[in-house]
């Protein structure tokens, strides 16, 4: 069964049919009506959302099925066996989201899924958002995909490293402008760093402003985990982070006149990652970024429902 998660098993071809079906159901969306009539989709949030949660149950209606919200804490997830309760729900739906706090809690619930399972974020990977910015890279130039020159301004974390996949299988150019993560850190993933190693077209640097002048797309993302953004107990945690970080963050002087597209997956953070007069700037494709997350789910569980191995 195809799940997915890190999409370290996923193609260049398998990824290239995902976004080829994203184009295409946006293109043509009457064509799609009734794609996944009568399927189900749960979507199960240990985490906030808005934009994956939207996303999917919009699509799943405009494909012609239907989405079920469910709160991990007003489930029965909170009291039992994981691996029991999505048996259970595995067979009453097709196909399953979930947006988790852990990725082994992934792990454990696509092993006992009779369906797919489909990663809505973890602390270590964010394959729908990837899939979604590649979609919109492409929307936004000229160029060809492998020609692109993305640059990454933030912390790495599960947005950056779904990007540095994505960068690998897909061939544009990616450049991460971080600190160095820690193997301590809840995101680090030992073979996606292996990759930043040995693929000359991805590379880490220390500073934003090494790479702005190559670069057609500056991005950034959240420098603190949603679940921590609003927890006292984070305060000194958060302080010294935003110091840190302070350097990456997508601003005026940064930007200055320079023609280069500017994304962030959204929930922004004013004046922390990205200063507010960037997001409304006409180089700002954030907006379009997040619509695409519905077309970009749609072209996911259309392709994904259709590759199922015959059982
Ligand atoms: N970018 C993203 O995943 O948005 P939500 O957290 O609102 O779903």
């Amino acid at each position: 069964m195809r799940h997915v998660n890190d999409l370290l098993d996923f193609s260049t071809t398998d990824l290239t049919e995902i976004i080829d079906c994203a184009i295409a159901i946006k293109a043509s969306p009457n064509d799609y009506r009734e794609a996944l009539s009568s399927k189900s989709l749960a979507m199960l949030f240990q985490k906030t959302s808005t934009r994956t949660r939207v996303s999917f149950e919009v699509a799943m209606t405009e494909l012609g099925g239907h989405a079920i919200y469910m709160d991990w804490q007003t489930s029965n997830f909170i009291l039992t066996d994981l691996a029991y309760e999505i048996e259970y729900l595995s067979r009453n739906v097709q196909i399953i989201m979930a947006r988790l706090l852990s990725n082994e809690d992934f792990q454990i619930m696509a092993k006992a899924s009779q369906v797919p399972m489909i990663n809505g974020c973890c602390d270590r990977y964010h394959p729908c958002q990837a899939l979604t910015d590649v979609l919109t890279m492409i929307e936004h130039s000229a160029k060809p995909l492998n020609d692109i020159h993305l640059l990454y301004s933030g912390v790495q974390n599960n947005v950056s490293n779904s990007l540095v996949l994505m960068a690998d299988r897909l061939g544009f150019s990616l450049t991460l402008a971080t600190p160095e993560t820690q193997t301590s850190a809840a995101s680090y993933d030992i073979q996606l760093q292996a990759i930043i190693q040995e693929n000359p077209k991805i590379r880490r640097v220390d500073d934003p402003r090494i790479a702005i002048d190559a670069a057609d797309f500056i991005y950034t993302d959240t420098w603190i985990d949603m679940q921590f953004f609003n927890d006292p107990k984070k305060s000194a945690e958060k302080a010294a982070l935003l110091t840190k970080m302070q350097p990456f963050q997508i601003n005026e002087p940064l930007i200055e006149d320079r023609n280069i597209l500017i994304m962030h997956d959204m929930p922004i953070h004013n004046d922390y990652e990205i200063t507010p007069g960037l997001v409304r700037d006409p180089r700002s494709i954030i907006f379009n970024q997040a619509a695409n997350r519905l077309h970009a789910q749609k072209g996911l569980l259309y392709w994904l429902l259709s590759h199922q191995p015959s059982t």
